[in-house]
């Protein structure tokens, strides 16, 4: 067969990664675990240690945890080889996986010069999280062997894998990536080349609008990762999720979408890019949102308003939406609190059963006492127990009544939010819009709600995907959310997509099972 016209290897041998960041290192060390011999590139000599460093701190863990022994860990390091240069390390390579920092300029130099070193049958991939594959695969003599290959952070534990073909990509090479994937014990996902592909357009605007809702003081940081976590399950909030893949990748990742897709969604928001400016580019950096160096964090202090929590109120008045108004007194009669159906002198507190698409500031109003009213909304699974209280404060509610409503919910032993009176007050504000990105996805004809469920499970750990949360909570419920959203903001992102609006009419649901 002519060199030129060589097939893709039909397996996968031998692997040089170029770059070896968070995300190249995990490569190498997954592909090393399943026996292939590794070359780890890098042309600065800090970054390739730092890389061999985190690779052999991550088999240590696992040697700690009992997942490994001694003897295979020694052997997953005997497979990997460094070399100072292309040229020499990716010569014998079935696949070469490029993994370096997210700047089309640098990743199509790198190109360049893998297209030169690697034999004419060696797959190119890259493991870019936002950048056109289909420019890369130009500036090389075999385009037919060029493909995305997008791994998830940490790469040792997230199970999806991206599989990019462009068109000019030959099934063969997809088809090889997707065996190889499997092998490595992950799920593949095949997508077509559109700007971050399936994950990074659903999951970088909503960790973008955490940002924004705590630059607008919307919610304390630690609020806005609890009302995820508590919220909808997610094993971490999107300010600690933005620390961990890094605010440079994540600021770089937002710009790529907002040039190809453009809209407010993927506009970065100001705290992100001054983070990113000010060095503070999360984890790696040692501090971003949050910081990571012990000795800096700020300790509890006796002067913390935690520490002079008031009794909780032994009776209040509950007024707002009549079905949940229901729902929260069953909770509050089970923890023996004492309920009146309107504000008289035997309550010092109001609570108004809050809907996540309607004002509080209009119940409070309505009472005739608004500083004694917060509203209160239950988190959670639909039918299921609810994990989190909302807390809703509005423009009028008295210091002295927040409190109170803080006692309350600790009295009945839920994990608290306090979040302003916005339309989906903050679980949802953060990830109605998210369900609604997925639905304009499926919309464009890009992917399918299996797929990407899938892809937001096995990708970013999520209890269940955006399609299936959408079914739980109801698609009329969504739509009326964003619709509220839409009003109250003005943006066209918020606006419930076409097809959401469909299904919420017609009750159909988006995934059968
Ligand atoms: N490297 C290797 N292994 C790691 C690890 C790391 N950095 N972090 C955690 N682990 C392992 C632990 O060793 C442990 O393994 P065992 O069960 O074998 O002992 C397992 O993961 C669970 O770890 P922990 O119990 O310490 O931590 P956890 O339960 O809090 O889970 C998490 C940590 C896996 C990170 C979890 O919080 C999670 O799934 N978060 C979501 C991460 C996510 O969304 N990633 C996608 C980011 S987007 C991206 O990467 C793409 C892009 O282009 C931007």
């Amino acid at each position: 067969m002519n060199a030129d016209h060589a097939a893709a290897p039909a397996e996968i041998r031998e692997v040089a990664v170029v770059g070896l960041g968070i995300m190249g290192a995990g490569i190498a060390e997954v592909l090393a675990r399943s026996g292939r011999a590794v070359v780890v590139i890098e042309a600065n000599h800090d970054f390739l240690a730092r890389g061999l460093a985190r690779l052999h701190s991550s088999l240590d863990k696992a040697v700690a945890r009992g997942r490994l022994t001694h003897a295979e860990k020694a052997l997953i390091v005997a497979r990997v080889r460094a070399a100072d240069s292309i040229a020499a390390g990716a010569r014998d390579a079935d696949l070469a996986i490029e993994a370096v920092p997210e700047r089309l300029d640098l990743k199509r130099a790198i190109f360049a010069e893998l297209d030169q070193a690697c034999r004419a049958d060696t797959i190119l991939a890259t493991n870019t999280s936002s950048l056109s594959v289909t420019a890369l695969a130009a500036c090389t003599r075999h385009p037919d062997r060029v493909a995305g290959l997008h791994f998830f952070n940490p790469v040792p534990v997230m199970k999806l894998v991206e599989v990019i073909s462009t068109v000019l990509t030959a099934p063969g090479t997809a088809q090889v990536l997707g065996a190889l994937v499997r092998d490595l014990g992950k799920t593949p996902v095949e997508a077509g080349d559109r700007a971050g592909f399936v994950v990074n357009p659903l999951l970088l605007p909503y960790l973008n609008h955490a940002a924004r809702l705590l630059e607008t003081g919307h919610a304390s940081r630690e609020d806005i990762d609890k009302a995820a976590t508590g919220g909808f399950g997610l094993p971490m909030g999107p300010l600690a999720l933005l620390d961990l893949i890094g605010l440079d990748t994540s600021l770089s990742v937002l710009e790529a979408l907002r040039a190809e897709l453009g809209g407010s969604r993927y506009q970065p928001a100001p705290l992100l890019r001054r983070l990113v400016e000010a060095g503070l580019t999360g984890r790696k950096a040692g501090r971003g949102f949050y910081d990571y160096e012990p000795a800096r964090a700020p300790a509890a202090s006796a002067g913390d308003p935690s520490h002079n929590v008031p009794p909780a109120p032994a009776t209040v008045a509950l007024i707002g939406d009549p079905a949940l108004a229901a729902d929260l007194g069953n909770v509050l009669d089970a923890a023996g609190i004492s309920v009146v159906r309107a504000p008289g002198p035997e309550a010092s507190l109001i609570v108004a059963a809050a809907q996540p698409g309607r004002r509080v500031l209009d119940a409070a109003l309505a009472s005739g006492c608004p500083a004694d009213v917060v509203g209160i909304h239950l988190a959670g699974r639909p039918g299921a127990k609810p994990e989190l209280a909302e807390l809703i404060v509005t423009d009028l509610t008295a210091p002295g009544a927040a409190a109170a409503a803080g006692a309350l919910t600790a009295e009945l032993g839920l994990d608290a939010v306090t979040s302003r009176d916005r339309p989906g007050f903050l679980a949802a504000a953060m990830i109605y819009p998210q369900l609604n990105d997925a639905v304009r996805m499926v919309q464009d004809g890009y992917a399918t709600p299996p797929d990407i469920d899938t892809a937001m499970v096995l990708g970013c750990g999520y209890p269940r995907g955006p399609l299936q949360m959408l079914d739980d909570v109801r698609p009329a419920i969504v739509r009326d959310v964003l619709s509220a959203m839409h009003a109250s903001t003005g943006d066209p992102a918020f606006a419930p997509a076409p097809l959401l609006a469909e299904h919420a009419a017609s009750g159909t649901p988006f995934r059968c099972s």
